[in-house]
């Protein structure tokens, strides 16, 4: 008998492809996110969940799936999942690194350069008739060459960020819990602590991924700290940024401008008082959603699946203990 797997999403061909090739699986073929009561009908009798970070995999779905073995989740950021419940049922916990690395920060970096130079609204003014004349006091915007970029966070995608940001010539500091002799070393970036990082920076850009010690990391506090003319960036996780605190700052010109990929909660609500802003672009959670790189992260989303169905270690396993035991 083949092995039983539920999809949460429909995903690119090629990886249902390579499922169906050795499991038998069925698929939520819904546009958002599958409906909780439908996942609980779904899991009892599946031995693996491929999961999307859209979807709370938490302790009443894992005890509503006794055969569970695997969940893996198509993405890096694996907090939608409550691994130590995980870990106590023996549940094989994956995730996608390294494959969205490099398109996430170019993503990062888009948002930097469009939120430096108004692109959101200037295009704005452009599509309402606002365009009357080139102006000497039009959208100002600031400077990406030569400005302070400060990251939170140096790790994969933060040390990509720090490579894009020397072909700006930019000043390149950065904040982590451990500190990355090497990279210092290699990427010429130097370390702060979070209020120093936070008070020289004229972009802040956040890399860090959602933990407890990360929930509303920059808050009021930090945005005091923070220069009249910085922008913040966020394509980590929304929760890593205080969004009320955020409103305040921007309303209050505390900092001059915010471009996020992900906010809290998601999606944002319309009646977000951050959407009433127009210091703030704000795009739906796609930095890493470019076809090569979502492709590449299903096609490690099943690998990992598959690994840990044939009893194997997955590439990309969060949750090793279970291995070992
Ligand atoms: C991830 O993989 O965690 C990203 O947020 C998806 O874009």
């Amino acid at each position: 008998m083949k092995p039983k797997v539920y999809v949460n999403r429909p995903i690119p061909e090629e990886a249902l492809k390579k499922l169906a090739q050795t499991c038998e699986y069925r698929i939520w073929e819904g546009e958002l996110a599958v409906p909780r009561d439908v996942l609980l009908k779904e899991v009892p009798g599946i031995d693996a969940l491929l999961s999307l970070l859209t979807d709370k995999i938490d302790a009443p779905i894992m005890d509503a799936a006794p055969k569970l073995r695997v969940i893996s989740n198509m993405a890096v950021g694996f907090d939608n999942i409550d691994v130590p419940e995980a870990t106590k049922r023996k549940i094989v916990v994956c995730n996608t690194p390294g494959v969205l690395t490099e398109t996430t920060a170019d993503f990062a970096f888009a948002l930097l350069l469009a939120a430096a130079r108004r692109v959101a609204e200037g295009e704005r003014n452009v599509k309402e008739g606002k365009w009357k004349t080139w102006g000497p006091m039009i959208l100002l915007g600031h400077d990406v060459h030569h400005a302070t970029l400060g990251i939170i966070g140096l790790g994969r995608i933060g040390a990509e960020v720090a490579k894009r940001a020397k072909g700006f010539d930019m000043k390149i500091l950065y904040y982590d819990s451990v500190r990355r002799p090497e990279l210092e070393k290699t990427l010429g970036v130097e370390f702060r602590d979070l209020k120093t990082l936070l008070g020289e920076s004229d972009f802040v850009t956040v890399h860090t991924p959602l933990l407890p010690e990360t929930y509303h990391l920059i808050g009021e506090e930090q945005f005091k700290i923070m220069k009249k003319t910085a922008i913040v960036v966020n394509t980590a996780r929304g929760p890593i940024v205080d969004p009320k605190a955020l409103y305040g700052a921007l309303r209050n010109h505390q900092i001059a401008y915010a471009a996020l990929d992900v906010t809290e909660p998601e999606p944002i609500p319309l009646s977000d008082p951050l959407l009433t802003l127009n210091n703030i672009l704000i795009v739906p959670h796609i930095a890493s959603a470019s076809v090569a790189t979502r492709t590449k992260m299903a096609m490690m989303a099943v690998d990992n699946l598959l690994a840990a169905l044939k009893g194997e270690r997955p590439p990309h396993i969060v949750n090793l203990e279970v291995l070992a035991g």
